[in-house]
């Protein structure tokens, strides 16, 4: 690095997981770094573990000779607290407690230079909080790294109600010394990823306990559909329950009961049952040598003499789906009502197949709904949802048809906005929400949950993708449907869907 560091001594108390990462960061930025930990012969380890990490690195030719041994120089263990005096900062990833944390900043408070920076890992706790006991707690910020630190190139830069912006403006700029992205956050809880992250796995397990589908068929089309990288049950599988349902109650719980963050029945049971995820073999899924055993996609119906199919005029984007139709050479009816032989599609936003189908007066027995709220060619999934009088012989004649053209097709029960309707609307009016409140910049927002969440696109784009209008339309009708304040739409989307505006507009 040729900069010269921002903070050119950086103490790390807590040499485990996240402290001897961000150890490795702040070396890399140029920094000279104290390693302080209460367990004897921890901070030593940390050390040896980093020397390790760079000769692989040296070894691949990521990093030069002159690096490697660079980097190893600036390392150096604190024997006692006292031997921190000279840092310019200092970031603790000890224990999540807030008694332990507050007690450390007080020891590091006394001993440090006043225009120290003085830094917190904690994922769950109030940064104000941390601070309330400190003397100067402006120069206290939270400065939340993701796991593994070298690999996840988000840092969450936290503001609590007395951290001084400078403070801020400092740990930003020190981030990209060391070439990750920070994001900067009011201090709330979740601050931007955890909270954002709220809404997938949340909405996943609801359509999963309205037994609309099972896992490895909600997975699929997440994944096939939105382009997730995991769907939201191979997640939690790899996460494990111990640690997921926790933050998904504690989230719940710090927001007083707020309804979009509501956890499930489910994972509480499956938490106390030890059936927690891939660590210990079996979670949503079972694992053998590490892989999971997925169920076989259910088989595609052999039919003879497909019905014709008559499509509702109130379909969503009814032109793309008559000529998909077109183009999978079904027989197709103009006439304003179907005839008796007719299989009847319907192409509800938010709304449910069977909503549909006693409000247009068509009959059940016949009916079916497909998502369209994608267009047919950006998708990998085609999901069609029967409602509970849909005779089998229907259901198997447009699950034929349209898997005619050789893409996959799931088959789902009865649910407002499917599932990718329903999961979306729910990641997009979270986000929006958080804008409202002021959590972060709406750019902020995306990056951090595209970077530290892997999601193929930020939320606010997936609003300006889908339509706000159409994700509103989504979340008025799941509201009508389940009667649930949880769809209730944030101000910051029916605004800017009202007006026309992208939900990345900030008023000036
Ligand atoms: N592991 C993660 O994925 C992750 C991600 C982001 C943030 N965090 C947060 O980072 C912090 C550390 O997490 P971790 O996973 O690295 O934990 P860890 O258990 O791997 O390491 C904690 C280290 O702190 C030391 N320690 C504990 N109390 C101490 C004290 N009072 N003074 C000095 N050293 C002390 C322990 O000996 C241990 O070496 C926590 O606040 C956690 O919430 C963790």
């Amino acid at each position: 690095m040729v900069h010269t560091p921002i903070f050119q001594t950086v103490g790390i108390v807590g040499t485990g997981a996240m402290g001897r990462g961000i150890a490795q960061m702040a070396a890399q930025a140029g920094s000279k770094v104290l390693l302080f930990d209460l367990q004897a012969g921890a901070a030593q380890a940390a050390v040896d573990t980093l020397l390790g990490t760079w000769q692989t690195l040296a070894n691949k030719g990521k990093i030069s000779a002159e690096q490697q041994q660079a980097y190893g120089q600036r390392l150096l263990i604190a024997d006692n607290m006292a031997a921190l005096s000279p840092c310019h900062l200092v970031v603790e990833a000890i224990v999540e407690r807030l008694d332990v944390k507050q007690k450390l900043f007080a020891e590091l408070e006394a001993i440090l230079d006043p225009m120290a920076v003085l830094a917190t890992n904690t994922s769950s706790l109030s940064v104000t909080a941390i601070g309330a006991a400190l003397k100067r707690p402006g120069q206290l910020a939270g400065y939340h790294f993701f796991n593994p630190v070298a690999l996840m190139r988000v840092v969450e830069v936290i503001a609590g109600l007395k951290t001084s912006a400078a403070v801020c403006q400092q740990l930003a700029d020190y981030t990209r010394q060391f070439g990750h992205t920070p994001v900067t956050a009011q201090d709330t809880p979740g601050f931007i990823v955890n909270h954002a992250g709220r809404g997938y796995s949340t909405e996943a397990l609801r359509v999963a306990g309205e037994r609309v589908a099972d896992f490895a068929t909600i997975d699929r089309i997440l994944k096939d559909q939105m382009g997730f990288r995991l769907g939201p049950f191979e997640l939690m599988d790899l996460t494990a329950l111990d640690v997921s349902h926790p933050v998904m109650e504690s989230i719940y719980r710090q927001y007083f009961d707020e309804p979009r963050y509501r956890p499930s029945v489910i994972t509480t049971q499956r938490l106390a049952g030890g059936v927690v995820g891939k660590k210990v073999g079996e979670g949503f899924y079972r694992y053998e040598q590490g892989a999971a055993q997925l169920p076989a996609e259910p088989a595609t119906p052999q039919i003879s003499e497909p019905p014709p199919v008559w499509v509702s005029p109130k379909a969503a984007r009814r032109a793309e789906l008559y000529q998909l139709l077109k183009n999978l050479g079904a027989q197709i009816e103009t006439g304003s009502a179907p005839s008796a032989s007719a299989l009847i599609l319907v192409a509800p936003l938010g709304l449910d197949v069977t909503t549909l189908a006693a409000v247009e007066r068509l009959d059940a027995t016949r009916t079916l709904g497909i998502d369209m709220m994608l267009d047919d060619s950006a998708t990998k999934r085609r999901v069609l949802a029967t409602n509970p009088a849909t005779r089998s012989d229907m259901r198997d004649a447009a699950h034929a048809l349209f898997a005619r053209d050789g893409k996959a097709v799931s088959v789902i029960r009865d649910s407002g906005g499917f599932v990718t309707q329903r999961v979306v609307a729910t990641i997009v009016n979270i986000a929006a929400d958080m804008c409202q409140q002021g959590i972060c910049t709406p750019k902020d927002l995306d990056l951090a949950v595209t970077l530290g969440l892997g999601y193929p696109l930020g939320p606010l784009a997936m609003g300006d993708r889908i339509g706000p209008t159409n994700v509103l339309e989504i979340l008025f009708n799941l509201q009508t449907v389940y009667g649930d304040p949880r769809y209730r739409p944030s101000p910051w989307l029916r605004r800017r869907g009202a007006l026309g505006l992208s939900l990345t507009h900030e008023e000036t």
